[in-house]
């Protein structure tokens, strides 16, 4: 979503915020902006992409030492020049702008508030209430830094912000809640000679690794000389600096056409990093998810898993394993329902929050509404290492996927299957449902991912020519049983997202039960077919298709002996993973929806509408 570049330098920044702005473009954004101060502030501002705006601050000769920049994904207000950021006002001789991800929830009192003071609202954002509020401080005599921390004071809702003041030549005033904001530190960590802000460590790799990640109502003011930060009491606080282990090369697309199919083609070797801490190891340990797991499994009687998207249905599929494995009951919940739902919470119950972002604010706000509830034990499956999810969570467990920048999840889900299916084990062996024989089995199988992946992956190109027929329909089924029914919803999303074709995932037992009416020779029929126990009654689902002329598009183990004819495509997976083939069944509906797209020309990796993170309710 929205991203937050921030500069204090003693050379030109423009080209430092346009450059991080590029890095945030795959958070998804519809419209542009920057700022810039020498003695007063210049704004450009772009609806369309940061090459947009970086075309317009090289005709306007944007040049200075300081300055703020922020891509704006659309939430309050239209896709406008005139609603981009950043926000400005201005009177009394000075003027100030300031950059915000988040929501003011509250934007519509405080904008009465202020016209009665005489501020005139030149946007529809709720964002430039804060330019005005910031100004109304300044004004009144507050320094920059104290300015944000009495309008920050004001605002309900999520924020990260960066603001500017004329008044004020050589600082950028930040602070955070609920929104991240990190404080990158310039000249090899020093702090001396130039410091930025941003919403992203990526956007700060141009200029330096050494990072500092702000706390909730932090306020943080960078200067060339320095920095300083106060926490939300006001109080002088101190925040570790980490060194950044994100390659610069992981987040470039390198000999990929897109992101997307990088990360899909990544795939097996996320997996392998992801269980690293298993390739020598004989057993598995609670210790893998942190120091206190092995109390907090002791204790534990259910599990209630929230998330949403593509890790909804991670959490879906573990549901089958956990309760099957080791016997526990498992509730799954989408965060959004969740937060605002009156459950019935357990006591021995171990909430699981599973994210590739870690930032994302349903999920967040479900695991605080979990823990109002009483819910204290919790564990997060989470991409990100240094995310809010991360901090605020007992137990974590870290895919070691890389930076996902596809809008669209591909290795993240199969490497939050694998930490889910690691899980499964650790919880049946410390409950005494595992024994010696099958864990050393299932540790094999685990393994075997990334080279069975490999093999997967070797079906592209049949999988391209269905793409090719695949990208004329507007609509499609997608069809599995038992542990696979997530995988065809997962495909289903997959497709949606990406190619804008309407379709829909059912169990495949349920088809008789309605869906069966939609099919006819114009429904193309996705169908997820490993050979389990349920694949003789998946098969009789697949003639009540045929039945009704419906195309069945069949993505089969080998060993189904399910044969191509009339209307009947098959495409067969050349290596089997056992219980943990819904990891290889989702990569050809991966495929499937990349090639799809590509046929229908849609921005794979920014589309339409999405955002790579979703920061906002
Ligand atoms: O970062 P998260 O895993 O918390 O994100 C959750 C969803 O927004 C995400 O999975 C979304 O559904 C993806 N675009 C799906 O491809």
């Amino acid at each position: 979503m929205c991203g937050i570049v921030g500069a204090v330098a003693g050379r030109n920044v423009v080209p430092i915020l346009i450059e991080g702005l590029r890095k945030l473009e795959y958070r998804g954004y519809d419209s542009a902006g920057l700022a810039t101060l020498n003695g007063r502030i210049d704004r450009v501002r772009a609806v369309g992409r940061v090459a947009d705006l970086a075309a317009r601050a090289s005709e306007a000769h944007a040049d200075a030492p300081t300055g703020i920049a922020h891509t704006r994904w659309a939430t309050h207000g239209g896709v406008t020049e005139s609603n981009a950021h950043p926000h400005y006002s201005s009177g009394d001789g000075f003027e100030v702008c300031v950059v915000h991800n988040g929501i003011i929830e509250n934007h519509e009192a405080l904008r009465r508030q202020l016209r009665a003071e005489g501020y005139e609202f030149q946007s529809d954002t709720d964002t430039e209430v804060i330019a005005h509020q910031l100004h109304h401080h300044v004004k009144a005599g507050a320094s920059l830094f104290e300015a944000v921390r009495l309008t920050v004071a004001q605002l309900d809702g999520a924020y990260a912000i960066a603001a500017i003041s004329s008044k004020q030549p050589g600082t950028v005033v930040g602070s955070r809640r609920g929104s991240p904001l990190l404080l990158g530190i310039g000249n090899g960590g020093s702090g001396k000679g130039e410091n930025f802000l941003a919403s992203d460590t990526s956007a700060l790799l141009q200029v330096t690794r050494h990072v500092s990640y702000l706390e909730e109502g932090d306020v943080v003011e960078i200067r060339a000389d320095g920095y300083t930060i106060a926490d939300a009491d006001g109080k002088p606080a101190e925040r570790p600096i980490v060194e950044s282990q994100i390659s610069a090369d992981s987040i470039e697309l390198g000999n990929y056409d897109h992101y997307m199919q990088k990360e899909i083609f990544e795939q097996p070797g996320a997996i392998a990093n992801t269980l690293e801490m298993l390739a020598n190891a004989s057993a598995i340990s609670p210790g893998l998810f942190g120091a206190d797991a092995a109390e907090v499994f002791g204790r534990t009687h259910q599990i209630l898993i929230i998330a949403c998207g593509t890790s909804y249905h991670a959490g879906l599929v573990a549901k089958y394993w956990i309760e099957s494995i080791a016997g526990l009951p498992v509730n799954v919940e989408i965060a959004s329902e969740y937060r605002y739902r009156d459950s019935v919470s357990l006591p021995g119950t171990l909430v699981v929050t599973i994210s590739q972002s870690g930032e994302t604010a349903d999920t967040l706000a479900a695991l605080q509404h979990a823990k109002t509830q009483g819910l204290r034990d919790t564990l997060t499956i989470c991409n990100v290492p240094e995310s809010a999810l991360i901090r605020q969570s007992k137990l974590r467990f870290l895919t070691r996927a890389g930076p996902e920048i596809g809008v669209a999840s591909t290795k993240a889900f199969t490497t939050q299957l694998a930490s889910l299916f690691v899980l499964s084990l650790v919880l049946a062996k410390e409950r005494g449902r595992l024994g010696a024989e099958r864990e050393r089995e299932l540790l094999q199988q685990l393994r075997h991912l990334p080279a069975a992946m490999n093999r997967v992956l070797e079906c592209e190109d049949a999988v391209k020519e269905w793409a090719a027929s695949f990208a004329k329909k507007e609509n499609a089924l997608f069809l599995g049983r038992g542990v696979h029914y997530p995988i065809a919803m997962e495909g289903a999303l997959k497709l949606k997202e990406i190619t804008y074709i309407h379709a829909e995932a059912y169990a495949a037992g349920e088809l008789k039960h309605g869906p069966l009416a939609l099919v006819d020779q114009d429904m193309p029929v996705v169908v997820v077919a490993p050979k389990d126990s349920l694949i003789e009654k998946l098969k009789s689902n697949l003639q009540e298709v045929r039945a009704r002329g419906g195309e069945l598009f069949i993505f089969a183990d080998r060993d189904t002996h399910i044969e191509p004819a009339d209307g009947v495509h098959v495409i067969n997976l050349v290596d089997h993973a056992g219980v943990l083939s819904p990891i290889l069944h989702v990569v050809p509906l991966q495929l499937l929806s990349y090639h799809a797209a590509l046929a229908r020309g849609t921005d794979v990796d920014k589309p339409r509408n999405l955002a790579k993170s979703v920061t906002v309710e």
